[in-house]
């Protein structure tokens, strides 16, 4: 076979048998990729599979312990990050790395400011910012800090802090995990075109989907080694990528269940709170999944806010079995066994330097506490269960939160709610960042809670999800609740887009 001169062109990075370990986890064994221009590289793997390392490698957060790196054939030593800024690397991390206090636009251009006769040029700064985030197909309040953004929003910002660099790769570790279709489809959009300016992209997602429709080759790695390389993306299937991942096959998505609806427990009548959420109705009965889809700034999240006590309605009630409940703040909502697991993970209140069954424990304490003093080996033993069923990965339970991998520091959050046994669970994208297998795990946790006659509103970006895993569907727009679907096996992910584009 005579190959294509394509094939002669030095890549423009090639990494070469990187390996790092950390104390008790050996977290890459030897992983080699290679990158060429106006190429996109799919990167998967599970929870924990070592992809954000090989990342932070590239980024200058991590020196491998050995291995080497070329750019376009020269061997680089990335020992920071601004030496890997400034041989045209820019990276979307997982954890955002945003100033929370800086706004949208001096994150933007943060070290790189624009200047005219030595001082910051706001306007040409506003004007780029502007375009930037309506490429996106996002409004930002450009004078807002960070901090007040929302997730998907401070996404976004994450996303053109990296496209206002002028990078020659551009790494995304896990961009879409808090976008709605919608916002998703004006990315892949965004990152076609840079591929056509000859800009090379590294792309990691556990939406499959999103991988297969935009990498030239995918790269799979496992227990911090490479499973798989496969070049012929257009021949390769979903199933054979979570083959590879999880090491077996997964026959089906989602798993089934056969619901048996109980009575009201839940009812919202005329709630409404600014723009935000106006006017929602709707009841939510015992041993049912009721779903919540829209767009990002929907109200999906302010409603359950105002469920969970988080923030105060203007007018409407709900009442709980029948009676009227108002909290004044999570806590009441709490003991009256209500619970809300948010998109925020940050705001979840993870102690990173704490230990993961520490964190686990804290929320729960009044379960393992006795005779004053706290239940070590009670705590140890539920958090094991979890760790088990969940499919945590930790090199032991005492290991600490900030060093377990993306998606595993979400699951010690979900153990840490499902522990506290509430009645009404409102998931705020409960599967963020969590790989194919374990959200199957997730699923059947759903599917337990619910056969126990208990109550889960599922808020998600991810229609799929929504649909596989609902008995009814509530679609938002704009504040409001659009419509209701009585999910069958008729309902379609563009029905429920065609509502809530109002199309
Ligand atoms: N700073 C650190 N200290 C100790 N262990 C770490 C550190 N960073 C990562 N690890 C460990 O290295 C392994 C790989 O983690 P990594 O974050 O690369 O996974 P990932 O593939 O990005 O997973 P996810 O899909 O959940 O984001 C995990 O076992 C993790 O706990
Ligand atoms: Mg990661």
């Amino acid at each position: 076979m005579i190959d294509s001169p394509a094939d002669f062109e030095t890549p423009i990075l090639e990494m070469r048998d990187i390996v790092k370990s950390f104390p008790g986890v050996k977290a890459l064994k030897g992983v080699s990729l290679e990158l060429r221009s106006g190429e996109a590289l799919g990167l998967i793997g599970e929870n924990g599979a070592g992809k954000s390392t090989l990342i932070k490698a590239l980024g200058g957060v991590h020196l491998p312990d050995s291995g080497d790196i070329r750019l376009a054939g020269r061997e680089v030593s990335l020992r920071s990050p601004s030496i890997s800024q400034s041989e045209g690397i820019a990276i979307i991390h997982q954890e955002f790395s945003l100033a929370p206090n800086l706004n949208s636009r001096e994150n933007l251009f943060l070290g790189k400011e624009k200047t005219q006769y030595g001082f910051i040029d706001y306007r040409s700064e506003e004007e780029q910012a502007r375009i930037l985030f309506e490429s996106l197909g996002m409004k930002i309040d450009l004078d807002r800090r960070c901090c007040d953004l929302t997730v998907a929003e401070q996404q976004t910002v994450e996303i053109a802090r990296a496209l206002a660099s002028d990078a020659r790769i551009i790494v995304m570790d896990e961009p879409t995990a808090a976008l709605s279709q919608q916002e998703v489809d004006k990315l892949l959009a965004i990152i076609e075109d840079l591929k056509r300016k000859g800009i090379a992209i590294i792309y990691i997602s556990h939406r499959l989907e999103e991988v297969l429709s935009l990498a030239d080759r995918i790269t799979v790695l496992r227990d911090g080694e490479t499973v798989a390389e496969e070049t012929n993306v257009s021949g390769v299937s979903k199933k054979q990528l979570i083959e590879w991942m999880v090491g077996r096959s997964l026959d089906e998505e989602f798993p089934k269940r056969n619901p048996t609806i109980g009575p009201v427990r839940l009812s919202v009548k005329g709630l409404s709170r600014g723009q935000a959420v106006q006017n929602a109705n709707f009841d939510l009965r015992g041993g049912e999944v009721l779903g919540i889809a829209g767009l990002v700034g929907s109200g999906r999240t302010e409603l359950a806010r105002l469920l969970f006590g988080a923030d105060k309605a203007d007018t409407g009630s709900v009442t709980l079995d029948g009676e009227a409940v108002e909290f004044e703040n999570p806590r009441y909502a709490i003991e009256r066994g209500i619970c809300l697991l948010t998109e925020d993970r940050k705001e979840q209140g993870l102690i990173l330097v704490h230990s993961a069954v520490e964190n686990f424990g804290l929320p729960n304490l009044k379960v393992f506490v006795r005779n004053v003093l706290l239940d070590q080996g009670k705590e140890r033993t539920a958090f094991e269960a979890y760790v088990d069923s969940l499919k945590i990965k930790v090199s032991s339970v005492s290991q600490q939160v900030g060093n377990l991998s993306g998606g595993n520091q979400q699951k010690v959050v979900l153990a840490k709610w499902l522990q506290r046994n509430a009645d009404i669970l409102i998931f705020d994208e409960p599967t963020r960042g969590i790989d194919v297998g374990a959200k199957y795990e997730i699923y059947l946790l759903i599917n337990q809670l619910v056969a126990a006659g208990k109550s889960v509103l599922l808020i998600s970006s991810e229609l799929s999800e929504v649909i596989g895993m609902s008995d009814r569907i509530l679609v938002m727009r704009e504040g409001r609740i659009q419509g209701e679907i009585e999910n069958g096996q008729g309902t379609t992910q563009e029905a429920i887009l065609s509502m809530a584009l109002d199309t």
